[in-house]
């Protein structure tokens, strides 16, 4: 199993892919999962539920996942800024790679988009400056996106994991 972290637009979901081609394992992508699940988009969970009731089930499906058969798994970029995910990550064992990015990277590869709720917070500099210390605290591995393209950090990532 081998985990992405990292803030939206970091690439999780296209690194991801082509790390688990190259392993020849599926690859699972938390949010979709969640949408799957619910039936719902991610943008009507958080109106329903808020993010409170966002990351219980995040939590709860990322939880799932990893019990699971072996993936590379992408997670939404809260998931490791919610405490009881963070342990799930923490004792999970496994390689937990954070994708980092810039924030202008980030917000030139996904502002805008209202399929994400999140950057659409006033805060979000804030959100994204606090994550970066959290991503590291979890992350067995880290790997910049910046100036890369997904293959460079797909390549880095199949170096330095154990697999
Ligand atoms: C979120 C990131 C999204 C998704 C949700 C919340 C966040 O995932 O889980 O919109 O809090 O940063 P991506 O990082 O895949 O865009």
């Amino acid at each position: 199993m081998i985990v992405l972290v990292g803030f939206m637009g970091a690439g999780k979901t296209t690194v991801g892919q082509l790390v688990a081609d190259k392993l020849g394992v599926r690859f699972l992508d938390s949010d979709h999962v969640i949408e799957e699940r619910t039936g719902r988009r991610i943008p009507d969970i958080f109106t329903a539920a808020g993010e409170p009731g966002f990351r219980e089930l995040e939590h709860q499906v990322v939880a799932g996942l990893l019990a699971g058969s072996p993936a590379v798994l992408a997670l939404g970029g809260g998931a490791a800024a919610y405490p009881a995910t963070r342990s799930l990550l923490a004792s999970a064992g496994t390689d937990v790679v954070f994708l980092r990015v810039g924030f202008s990277s980030a917000l030139d590869r996904v502002g805008g988009d209202t399929g994400r709720p999140m950057l659409a917070r006033p805060d979000i500099a804030d959100v994204f400056a606090a994550r970066q210390e959290i991503y590291s605290s979890v992350a067995t591995l880290t790997v910049d996106t910046d100036g890369r393209s997904p293959e460079e950090a797909a390549a880095d990532i199949l170096a330095l994991t154990r697999q």
